[in-house]
């Protein structure tokens, strides 16, 4: 599906706006020639951004990784995806992809060929799930592709090289599921390919921990801390396939998704397959929260 024209974009690279046809990135830029370049996704409420110092912590992070400096200030930063969401006109919410590469050089793998990062935002509308998503709950696919092992690249790096979540979704695609979960190489479940998971079991909040490997949602986080805050207990643990069938509720969490029950996983449907009390109280306060986080 290539991008529809109708659709508002705007797209700021190293600081100039570009519309869709002319934003274009060299193909000597190392995120084109080797995926070297992390990402941010963050979504606007309105014109203003949700949990962004959350998402500049990680982008940092990162990009840290990579031994890549982002060359902007927070404050920067945040000032470039003002003007970037201004730029695209929307009449709702914005999807803002923050983009930071090695930057444009020789075909070599020294870094100290490409001088000069290259950061690119991305704004377009914000899609939400489809109604019946969160009404009704989500059929998640159990992926055969298996989550990067942490000792690779480390899914903790939010690395612009998503083959493996591109693979995973391929399958969920195939089985008309809207997400795909992934096990790790121990074969503990670990997360989706776009999104973290998380369960209830006998009133408590499960979500596999950070050493199962996975990206550390940001949306993840959050949600631990409304748990906190409604004092619903909340704990990192490590699950199995096996555990698909004692649980009585699971959902997905992201920056675009926020919170979507999930109803089936697999083969397994979860609790009764329907969306369940304690993912609704989430829900709530979820909603409740979003204005004492916008930038
Ligand atoms: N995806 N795990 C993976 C593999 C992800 O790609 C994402 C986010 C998450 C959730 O992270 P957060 O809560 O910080 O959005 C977990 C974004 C939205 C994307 O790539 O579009």
């Amino acid at each position: 599906m290539v991008p529809s024209t109708a659709v508002p974009v705007a797209v700021n690279i190293d600081g100039r706006m570009h519309g869709r046809d002319d934003a274009l990135v060299s193909v000597f830029d190392h995120g084109f020639l080797f995926g070297e370049g992390v990402y941010e996704v963050l979504r606007t409420y309105g014109q203003r951004p949700f949990l962004f110092s959350e998402h500049m912590q990680r982008l940092r992070a990162s990009a840290a990784r990579l031994a890549l400096d982002c060359p902007l200030s927070d404050e920067a930063m945040l000032d470039r995806v003002r003007e970037t969401v201004a730029a695209a006109h929307l009449d709702g919410d914005a999807y803002v992809r923050i983009l930071l590469t090695r930057g444009v050089g020789e075909i070599v793998y020294d870094p100290a060929a490409c001088p000069t990062p290259t950061v690119v935002i991305i704004v377009k509308p914000h899609v939400e799930p489809p109604p019946s998503a969160r009404a009704q709950g989500v059929r998640v696919a159990l992926a055969t592709v298996v989550r990067n092992l942490p000792g690779s690249v480390d899914p903790a790096i939010k690395s612009n090289n998503l083959l493996n979540n591109a693979l995973a979704m391929q399958q969920a695609y195939r089985e008309g599921a809207f997400e795909a979960l992934m096990k790790n190489h121990r074969g503990e479940l670990c997360e989706c390919a776009q999104s973290n998971i998380f369960f209830v079991r006998e009133g408590r909040v499960l979500t596999p921990p950070i050493d199962a490997g996975l990206l550390v949602g940001v949306t993840r986080g959050f949600v631990l801390q409304l748990a906190a805050t409604l004092r619903v207990p909340a704990e990192e643990r490590v699950l199995r396939e096996e555990d698909l069938a004692s649980m009585s509720e699971a959902f997905l969490t992201s920056t675009t998704r926020e919170i979507v029950p999930v109803v089936q996983i697999g083969p397994y449907l979860i609790g009764r397959g329907v969306p369940g009390p304690v993912t609704g109280r989430l829900v709530d306060a979820f909603a409740a929260a979003i204005p004492s986080r916008l930038a």
